[in-house]
C-alpha cells in the first residue's frame, strides 16, 4: 500500500506514485544518515578543498574595545614598564584623560609606532618589539579596556586597523 504524498501538487505528474515513494524513502534515509542506504548514491564524493588564497580579506577593524590583548601580556608589560620606563614616567603619563588627549581616535598601531620611534626618550627604539607591544598591552589595561582571547602581535595591518576609543562612561575615571 501506498502512502499518500503530503504535497502531490509540487511532484511531477508522470512518475508512478511507487516510485516516487521509493525515492522519497531513499531520501529520508539519506537524511537521516541511514546505515541501510542503498547502493543508489554511489561512493561518497569529497569536494575538494577551496584554494583559500593565503592574502584573505582585510580583518574586519576593530577598537580597543573588542578585548585586543591579554591579562597575561599586560602584566608582562608591567614589567617591562618598570625597568624601561618608570625611570621617567608614572602610570600618570599614559592614564585617563592624558592618554586619551593624544590617543583618542588614533590606532595603536600609530601608538606602537610612536614608542618605537621615541622610546626610551635616551635611546629610542632599543627594546625588542615584543617589549612595545607587552608595554602598550599594559597602558590598555591602566585605562580600562578589556582584555580578549589573543595578544597583541607585531602585524602592522592588524595593529593600524585597532582604533582607541573611550571606555564606556563611568568607568576608566
Ligand atoms: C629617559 C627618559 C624616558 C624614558 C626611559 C621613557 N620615556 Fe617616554 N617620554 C620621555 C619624555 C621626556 C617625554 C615627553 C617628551 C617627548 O614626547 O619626547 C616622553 C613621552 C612619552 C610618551 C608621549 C606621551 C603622549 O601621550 O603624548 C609616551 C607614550 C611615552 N613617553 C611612553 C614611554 C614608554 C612606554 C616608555 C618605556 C618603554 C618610555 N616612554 C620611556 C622620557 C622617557
Amino acid at each position: 500500500m501506498i502512502r499518500p504524498f503530503p504535497n502531490p501538487a509540487a511532484l511531477p505528474g508522470a512518475l508512478p506514485g511507487a516510485l516516487l515513494g521509493a525515492l522519497l524513502g531513499a531520501l529520508v534515509f539519506a537524511a537521516c544518515g541511514g546505515a541501510a542506504s542503498t547502493s543508489a548514491g554511489g561512493s561518497p564524493s569529497v569536494a575538494p578543498p577551496d584554494q583559500a588564497s593565503p592574502e584573505q580579506a582585510a580583518p574586519a577593524p576593530v577598537t580597543v574595545l573588542a578585548g585586543v590583548y591579554t591579562d597575561e601580556q599586560a602584566e608582562r608589560g608591567r614589567l617591562v614598564f618598570r625597568e624601561a620606563c618608570a625611570e621617567c614616567h608614572t602610570t600618570r603619563d599614559f592614564r585617563g584623560e592624558t592618554f586619551y588627549l593624544s590617543w583618542e581616535g588614533s590606532t595603536v598601531g600609530r601608538f606602537v609606532t610612536s614608542l618605537v620611534d621615541t622610546m626610551p626618550d635616551d635611546d629610542p627604539g632599543s627594546l625588542p618589539m615584543q617589549h612595545y607591544l607587552d608595554v602598550t598591552a599594559y597602558v590598555l589595561q591602566l585605562n580600562g579596556m578589556p582584555t580578549g582571547a589573543a595578544e597583541l602581535a607585531d602585524r602592522a595591518e592588524t595593529l593600524a586597523g585597532i582604533r582607541i576609543e573611550r571606555v564606556g562612561e563611568g568607568e576608566g575615571g
